[in-house]
């Protein structure tokens, strides 16, 4: 189906959404990467083929070592906090304003689709906006950490809102499993879908279609694929979208 042309991919897309019903969206670090933050695991360019993602992302090296962890992760983190959103963001949060998709399920801890105007966002992997401490449970601004890595309460190890390799899923991917139920049609933007159990929930979907630069394990059974970069084709699905309102509005 990506042998043809663009625009009738689009097209395509347009009415897929139109008769599908339940729509959703499920992001990943490939719809950030036009803000300016880079993915995880892009050609040349992806995160984790510059650090182990074991070594550098797991609640063993935070453990191990918070001053090394939370040096690195600053940094990329640093990059997410000054992001905006871009323009696969804003179509999306049009597309769900329009009353077309009923919420975005992402992977990301930028919060870049709740700057974009996005409503019903379910963050899988957490976000960037609290931490809290291991011992007490008790909550912080993330920007504690720029200042100490343990609890002015009872001096325990904080830690981020992050679900790091080695965590159990956050309450919001066990929402989003159940807001899949009944999806008709799933755009996935922007991963490469290789992480569990976030990978597993296409299945959930009768449908899907993939926005994504690189070749996917679940090409195969999209009903259409778009290689070309997520800002472009979203904002050319909102605009053909204009003239009519969703089953959301
Ligand atoms: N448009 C479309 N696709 C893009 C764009 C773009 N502008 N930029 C990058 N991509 C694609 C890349 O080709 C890649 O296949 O986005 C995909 C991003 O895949 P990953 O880097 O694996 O990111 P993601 O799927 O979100 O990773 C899932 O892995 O390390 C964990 O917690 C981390 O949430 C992350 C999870």
């Amino acid at each position: 189906m990506s042998q043809l042309l663009y625009q009738d991919r689009i097209i395509k897309l347009v009415e897929s959404i139109k008769t599908a019903g339940k729509v959703l969206a499920l992001t990943g670090a490939g719809i950030s990467t036009e803000s300016g933050i880079p993915d995880f695991r892009s050609k040349d360019t992806g995160l984790w083929h510059r650090y182990d993602p074991q070594e550098v992302a797991s609640i063993k090296a935070l453990k191990k070592d918070p001053k090394s962890f939370y040096a690195l992760n600053f940094q990329w983190w640093d990059t997410c906090l000054r992001a905006r959103p871009n323009k696969a963001h804003l179509a999306l949060a049009q597309l769900e304003a329009m009353g077309w998709l009923l919420g975005t399920i992402t992977q990301n801890i930028d919060g870049l689709h709740q700057q974009a105007g996005s409503q019903r966002v379910w963050e899988v992997h957490g976000h960037l906006r609290e931490c809290y401490c291991l011992v007490c449970q008790h909550d912080y601004g993330l920007e504690q950490l720029r200042h100490r890595f343990h609890c002015p309460n009872c001096g325990g190890l904080l830690r981020p809102q992050v679900v790091l390799f080695g965590d159990r899923m956050s309450e919001d991917y066990f929402i989003a499993e159940k807001v899949m139920s009944g999806c008709q049609l799933l755009l996935v933007i922007g991963s490469s879908l290789q992480v569990q159990p976030v990978a597993s929930l296409p299945y959930l979907s009768r449908g899907i279609v993939i926005i994504n630069k690189e070749p996917t394990a679940w090409d195969e059974q999209a009903q259409l694929i778009f290689r070309e970069p997520a800002s472009k084709v979203l904002w050319d699905l909102v605009n053909s979208m204009e003239k009519s309102t969703g089953p959301y509005y």
